[in-house]
């Protein structure tokens, strides 16, 4: 796939940062670093007079009221609506709470939304900020490792449907990213390691070089040391904003930020949203990807099990659970990739480049028998 050459990595990290995703009038930056729940990191957001923070049960006790303080200066009036926590809520129940309440407090059309937590709060919001009214803004405040590496930026929004991850949603972007490294101090080290596979992505798709800086650094990562967690956040970022900002709506190169997601996707599915971790199945799932890619002829063998050994060594799962192979295939022809009910796999090749593509079956299988069990 054609793209623009992917800017190098910037050296310092030193400091708070910033990345700026570059989408014409849609345009936002992504603030990166600690201390950021604070009033001035929300200067220069649209004004309103009433803002609703969306959050849930877990991380609503954890930081509203330090967002509550930091919003007070730019809102009349802050709302807050605690959704129930998980994977298997990230559905139209939970998603009518925020209208719900919006409707409730005669929200208007003006009304900010906050999304305080991770990848799901951060869809769902989304999602209810493209829909309310036909459209309010909203900020993107991630609290998780995978929520300020991915989901947070981008503009993808989605609930799940029991037939399909993500199926029913909208591209809508955020007016701002802020990524307060201070909230991951109370992250659980299994959703830590559940972003790790996210982070671990971008180098097999688009860096070669962050592939080997993770592989050098992945201890320092394992321990929460700060200034690495900036440099793996800050350059995942750049990455992703270098792919979005070429294809928005995934017509195209986009599709490669999907590495390791068409089987992921089918384990979260086939096993019940919310039994495994998203970050957990794009992990094995990449280890099955990487493994096509090599069987494919795109990367040698050596390169798949590099691939597998990074993964391996964060302790992420790398082996699927054994929903068989017809029960794999079924769910990956609903993936959003899938074209007539064809299978489109992101397969790596060379290192740090990545395309779409269908495999034979037989093969799609053999990859299944070999990473399952
Ligand atoms: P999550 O939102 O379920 O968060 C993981 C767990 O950590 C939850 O229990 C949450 O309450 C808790 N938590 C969050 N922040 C915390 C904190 N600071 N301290 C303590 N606990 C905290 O899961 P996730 O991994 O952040 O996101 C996964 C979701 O993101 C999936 O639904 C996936 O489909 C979606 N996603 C979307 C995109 C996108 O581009 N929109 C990209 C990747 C993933
Ligand atoms: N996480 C996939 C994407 O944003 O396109």
């Amino acid at each position: 796939m054609a793209s623009t050459p992917l800017p190098p990595a910037s050296s310092s990290v030193s400091g708070n940062t910033q990345v700026h995703i570059d989408l014409g009038d849609r345009s936002y930056d992504i603030l990166i670093g600690g201390g950021l729940l604070q009033a001035a990191s929300f200067a220069g957001l649209p004004k309103s007079s009433k803002a609703l923070i969306v959050t849930n049960t877990r991380v609503g006790p954890l930081y509203t009221a330090r967002l509550r303080a930091a919003l007070a200066p730019h809102h009349k009036t802050v709302l807050d609506v605690e959704l129930p926590d998980g994977e298997q809520y990230k559905d139209w129940p939970a998603l009518n709470q925020i209208f719900t309440k919006l409707l409730e407090e005669a929200a208007d059309r003006k009304t900010v939304l906050y999304a305080l937590g991770g990848g799901v709060v951060g869809d769902m919001t989304g999602f209810a900020a493209a829909c309310y009214m036909r459209g309010v803004p909203f900020v993107q405040v991630p609290t998780t490792l995978l929520s300020q590496v991915d989901s947070s930026v981008g503009g993808k929004t989605a609930i799940n449907h029991p037939a399909g991850k993500n199926m029913i949603g909208a591209f809508y972007q955020p007016q701002r990213v802020i990524c307060d490294l201070d909230t991951l101090d109370t992250l659980p080290q299994k959703e830590l390691l559940a972003g790790l596979a996210e982070v671990i992505k971008y180098g097999p798709i688009a860096d070669a070089d962050f592939l080997s800086w993770l592989e050098a650094n992945m201890d320092k990562l394992l321990a929460r040391d700060r200034a690495a967690l900036m440099h793996a956040i800050k350059r995942s970022c750049e990455i992703k904003a270098w792919v979005v900002g070429q294809d928005e709506k995934e017509s195209g190169l986009r599709a490669i930020l999907n590495f390791g997601h068409t089987f992921g996707h089918a384990i979260e599915s086939g096993m019940g949203y919310g039994e495994w971790l998203h970050g957990e199945a794009v992990g094995c799932g990449m280890v099955m990807a990487a493994d096509l890619s090599a069987r494919l002829g795109l990367i040698d063998e050596a390169t798949s099990l590099r691939i597998k050994a990074l993964i391996e060594r964060t302790g992420l799962p790398v082996k699927g659970p054994d929903l068989g192979a017809d029960r794999y295939i079924e769910l990956m022809q609903v993936d959003k990739k899938a074209e007539g009910g064809e299978i489109k796999f992101v397969v790596v090749g060379p290192l740090g480049q990545a395309s779409t593509r269908t495999a034979p079956d037989a093969m799609v299988r053999d990859v299944i028998a070999a990473h399952t069990r």
